[in-house]
């Protein structure tokens, strides 16, 4: 239990936490903060455990703080259209619990059968719906915290309108850990989109995936748009079962998601693949003509993550604006052709909001020390090319542990020292997870 409450879906730090402990309430939690301030203990707080960068790790001998009990979820307020939940909420039961009131928890991906909504607000989580609805941040009305002092604070209480000064809200929301628990959230809902079709493409090459998303997007506003290799595709062919979306094999593939409004909408997008079609840069496709067909062509792309966990993947989780994608492409592409000619490297993204995922696999002969070093060195490049764009290091993961060394490479000199200081206010001892966001205490 100590190892498993110690890590997430990242495995490249030993868990090796002291003690775990199951509150039920703020006031409990505030009690444990008092306690670790006195007696000068570490708190990892820890949610679903499915982070992707450490963020939840205890690899320190902290104490880990589960919100596993704090799952609590209210009616749905009609009105209002909100839900109210206790952070150890499964994120899926909150959707469930929006779509049996006919509304709709926009956010969504791969792990959210399993994932905590304190987690998801914790590291702003994204997924495969920010091209039309944004990140976590745009779905929490309210939050309470308890902070690294041990005081219990209720930031926004669920207002649509509060202009009274600076809203902490959003500086809880992404801090992953560094400010205070997040200990209940109020959410907005919205009305679930009519009618959802799934397509997938076969993709020329990798230049065509901006081309086409710039002409389907003028056909149709989209609920997604995905993009992964042909590596991708045969890894879960292979491994999860899953069949291939047509005879033709292409580079990569984009899938999309749109909502059928009505017949025209249909005609629009058909005009605008067979479009992309005559221009050479799609080369297949299909449609879902059911939802069933839909879901079996998501898994395509939601399967993508867990059936690469059997190689211990490097990570990269990049961005950069939608319209630099192109050169981002290009020149972490060229970094991986000439760094890793041997190794596998996998591509994924959410490439419709500029998120990228590089995943290289590990060799199996390679000590997994020595490969994360390995990959270390050639992440350098990498965030060198991100840094030149103006992208970003960790564009849905969150910093954790494992991007902390390169947060300069995207934050500020001065955001760092500003970003400390507001950890000093809320965390005056140092309590929070320490180790994750800033490289060194
Ligand atoms: C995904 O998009 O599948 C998730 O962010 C997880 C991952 O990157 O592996
Ligand atoms: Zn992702």
């Amino acid at each position: 239990m100590l190892a498993s409450y110690g890590q997430d879906w990242t495995r490249f730090a030993s868990p090796a936490p002291t003690a775990i402990v199951f509150p039920r309430s703020s006031t409990e939690i505030a009690a444990i903060v008092h306690h670790a301030r006195n007696h000068k203990l570490a708190l990892v707080p820890s949610g679903g455990r499915t982070g992707l960068s450490g963020g939840a790790v205890a690899a320190n001998g902290e104490v880990v703080v589960s919100l596993d009990k704090m799952n609590t979820v209210s009616d749905v307020n009609l009105i209002d259209r909100t839900i109210t939940v206790g952070a150890g909420a499964i994120t899926q039961q909150i959707q469930e619990a929006a779509s049996a009131a006919g509304l709709f928890y926009p956010v969504d991906f791969a792990s959210s059968g399993s994932s905590q909504i304190g987690g998801n607000i914790a590291t702003n989580a994204g997924g495969i719906n920010v091209i039309r609805y944004g990140m976590t941040r745009e779905w929490v009305a309210g939050l309470t915290v308890v902070t690294g002092a041990g005081d219990i604070i209720e930031l926004n209480k669920g207002l649509v309108k509060n202009n009274t000064g600076l809203d902490f809200r959003h500086l809880f929301i992404g801090s992953e850990g560094i400010l205070g628990f997040i200990v209940e959230a109020t959410l907005k809902l919205c009305a679930p989109p009519k009618d959802p079709i799934v397509m997938v493409l076969g993709l020329s090459d990798m230049s065509a995936i901006m081309a086409v998303l710039e002409r389907i997007q003028s056909a149709t506003p989209l609920l997604a748009y995905e993009f992964f290799s042909e590596l991708a595709v045969t890894k879960v062919v292979e491994h999860a079962g899953v069949a291939r979306p047509f005879a033709t094999v292409t580079p990569f593939y984009a899938l999309i998601e749109f909502e059928r409004n009505d017949e025209q909408t249909e005609v629009d997008v058909f005009e605008a693949v067979e479009n992309c079609m005559e221009r050479g840069w799609v080369k297949d496709a299909v449609m879902s003509q059911s939802v069933a067909q839909a879901r079996a062509l998501w898994r395509l792309r939601e399967d993508i993550s867990e059936t690469l966990t059997r190689w211990t993947p490097y990570k990269n989780d990049i961005s950069s604006t939608v319209s630099k994608v192109p050169i981002l492409l290009a020149s972490v592409d060229a970094v991986v052709h000439e760094r890793y000619p041997d190794w596998e490297v996998v591509w994924y993204g959410h490439i419709g909001d500029g998120n990228l995922h590089l995943n290289i696999l590990k060799p199996e002969d390679l000590d997994i020390a020595e490969f994360k070093a390995r990959c270390n060195t050639v992440s350098i490049d990498i965030f060198e090319a991100i840094q030149t764009l103006g992208g970003s290091v960790s564009a849905e993961h969150g910093v954790g542990t494992l991007k902390a060394p390169y947060l300069a490479y995207t934050k500020s000199e001065s955001e760092i020292a500003a970003m400390r200081a507001v950890k000093a206010i809320f965390d005056p001892d140092g309590v929070l997870n320490p180790g994750k966001v800033f490289a060194t205490p």
